[in-house]
């Protein structure tokens, strides 16, 4: 045992002494059971969250205990700030955890998902660190706890640089409140205890599909690191940090709703959590539409910075490096190459288009991608596509191309229900704003806004609608459950909004 294990526990005998002093005196409010002993599968539905203003325990802090879950998740997120300079100071006392910076200043790196730090899930594996759990906090003191995240028991542990009173007491609010078992429904091998998935499913439909899309694949939370990881993936891969997610929210998005809020019963998160792990992890089609688009953006990979070897057989197209290298480049967002709306204008090139490629199988589109068909038209090996992204990028050619001319004019009207348009463009108004000038696109001095990409290229808009942005947190179209028909009407109403 070393020193500061002893420190810990003397304060925390002395934490023991002391509740149990005051306990005589003041009366307790009705707290929820216990995390550790409350039952498996028998569970009455009744919600897991005391109510706050009763339930704080030998303390008068005020505060929120559900923003502590998503401060514990990741703060700096939470809060929009950078992480601080650095590791976290005690992270040098540690060698297995191979992360640094940002991550070593999450509660959630040190202490786990399910709290339980070296006893729980980060026991072993990349995210190990030997330290310990907060799980024993449950019910202690909120001003102990706040007095340990102040630095009282190590000065190494003090986050008052880092974060404000009200965040630290929102931790220790959730620390003494909040925490749950999560044994109650994961074992250490992820296997689920209980639960019933068609229970699960109807949860989901009325309170995560909105955003998530009927098969949970609407968002891709991993996209802006080249990452493939949807809400299946998670709750497969790591059902406490999906617990953790459901119960509290996601840090800086604040209108997703948290499952305690709702008030969902032990019975619920047991039924979503094993609907959830049914859910798929992969979305071939509209991963291949932002391979389409830009491929080493949805990879996370560098752009390639010569140009692709048969740009040197066309010279119209004036363009050079990385854009090269896009197949919308050469093949159009209409997929028509030079028959369609590429046929003039600064991104012609004469270039063949793929529409007719849909019919072909995937071991001869296969063939076209890796250069087997053709040496210069080669996308496979090294800093290029993997077997995964040719597979997507096959899997869009034969199922996701849509004649997009039964729905754009070639004066790039379009065929829809501005209307209609409006009540979906909510979906998207969420960042880009109600005037879809909330993001601005041109880096440059010119303005490129959601209104002037539908008008200027309804084509691309159409894309992007469908399948998302490569590299970007933005829900897919098509995996929100719309149909081609409701894409078009998001694409109208888009053309009514401000293009400058
Ligand atoms: C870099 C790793 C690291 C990070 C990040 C970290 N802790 Fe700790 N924490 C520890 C270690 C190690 C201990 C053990 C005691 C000590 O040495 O201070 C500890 C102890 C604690 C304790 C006391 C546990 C007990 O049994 O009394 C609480 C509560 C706590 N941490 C909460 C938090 C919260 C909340 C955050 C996020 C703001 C956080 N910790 C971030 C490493 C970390
Ligand atoms: C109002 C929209 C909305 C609703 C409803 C919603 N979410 Fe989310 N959720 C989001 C957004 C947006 C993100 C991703 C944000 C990001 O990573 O930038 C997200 C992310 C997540 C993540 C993963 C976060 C990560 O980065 O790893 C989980 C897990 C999750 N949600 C669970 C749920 C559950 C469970 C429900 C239903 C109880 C739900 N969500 C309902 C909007 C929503
Ligand atoms: C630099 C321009 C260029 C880029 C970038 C490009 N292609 Fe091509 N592609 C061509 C040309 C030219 C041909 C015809 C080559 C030939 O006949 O040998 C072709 C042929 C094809 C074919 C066969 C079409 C048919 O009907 O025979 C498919 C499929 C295809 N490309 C898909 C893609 C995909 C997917 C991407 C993105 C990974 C891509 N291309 C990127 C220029 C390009
Ligand atoms: C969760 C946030 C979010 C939501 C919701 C969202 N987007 Fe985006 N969108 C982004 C981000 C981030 C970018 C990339 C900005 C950049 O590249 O600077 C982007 C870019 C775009 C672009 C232009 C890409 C380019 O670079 O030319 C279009 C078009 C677009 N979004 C349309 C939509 C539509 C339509 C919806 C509704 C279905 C939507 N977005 C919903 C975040 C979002």
């Amino acid at each position: 045992m070393n020193k500061r294990t002893i420190v810990m526990l003397a304060v925390l005998l002395l934490a023991a002494f002391v509740l149990a002093a005051c306990g005589g005196q003041k009366a307790q409010p009705t707290q929820a059971p216990v995390p550790t002993q409350a039952p498996v599968a028998t569970q009455a539905p009744a919600p897991t969250k005391a109510p706050v203003a009763t339930a704080v325990p030998e303390s008068d802090l005020v505060g929120d205990s559900l923003r502590g879950g998503r401060l514990y998740d990741d703060w700096m997120e939470e809060l929009g700030v950078d992480a601080p300079a650095g590791d976290q100071p005690l992270w040098a006392t540690q060698s297995s955890n191979m992360r640094s910076d940002g991550d070593t200043w999450r509660c959630k790196e040190c202490h786990g998902w399910d709290y339980k730090g070296a006893d729980g899930a980060y026991g072993s594996g990349s995210h190990k660190t030997g330290f310990v759990g907060v799980f024993q906090t449950a019910g202690t003191s909120p001003n102990e706890i706040l007095a340990t995240l102040k630095g009282a028991t190590n000065p190494d542990h003090d986050f008052s640089s880092v974060l404000d009173d009200q965040a630290l007491t929102d931790l220790s609010l959730f620390l003494s409140q909040e925490l749950v078992d999560d044994s109650k429904f994961v074992n250490a091998d992820k296997s689920l205890v209980g639960g019933d998935a068609t229970m699960g499913k109807s949860f989901f439909d009325d309170n995560c599909s909105d955003c998530h899309g009927p098969q949970g694949l609407a968002i891709n939370f991993g996209a802006d690191e080249g990452e493939v990881e949807y809400y299946g993936t998670i709750a497969s891969d790591n059902p406490w940090e999906f617990l953790n997610k459901a119960r509290f929210g996601q840090p800086g998005v604040d209108r997703m709703p948290s499952m305690v809020d709702i008030g969902a019963s032990d019975q619920e998160y047991a039924d979503l959590l094993i609907y959830a792990t049914s859910l798929p992890t992969s979305s071939p089609v509209t991963e291949g539409g932002l391979l389409y688009d830009k491929w080493w953006k949805a990879m996370g990979v560098d752009a390639p910075t010569s140009d692709q070897p048969l740009w040197a057989t066309q010279s119209s197209n004036t363009r050079s490096g990385a854009d090269s290298w896009r197949c919308k480049e050469c093949h159009g967002w209409d997929y028509k190459g030079v028959d369609g709306a590429y046929s003039s204008g600064s991104h012609k090139t004469g270039f063949k288009g793929v529409f007719d490629a849909a019919s072909m199988s995937a071991d001869e589109l296969t063939a076209w991608l890796d250069g087997s068909k053709n040496a210069d038209h080669n996308f496979a090996g090294d800093g290029m596509m993997g077997d995964e992204q040719i597979q997507a990028l096959v899997a869009f050619l034969q199922q996701g191309m849509v004649d997009k001319s039964d729905f754009i004019n070639a004066d790039k009207t379009v065929n829809g229900d501005a209307a209609h348009g409006e009540v979906l463009f909510k979906e998207c108004a969420e960042c880009h704003g109600d005037d879809g000038k909330t993001i601005d696109f041109d880096d440059g001095e010119e303005v490129e806004y959601v209104g002037t990409i539908a008008i200027d290229n309804p084509w691309e808009f159409f894309n992007k609608a469908s399948v998302g942005n490569p590299g970007a947190i933005m829900p897919s179209g098509l995996n929100l459950g719309w149909s081609l028909q409701d894409i078009i009407d998001v694409l109208a109403y888009a053309q009514t909004l401000p293009a400058e």
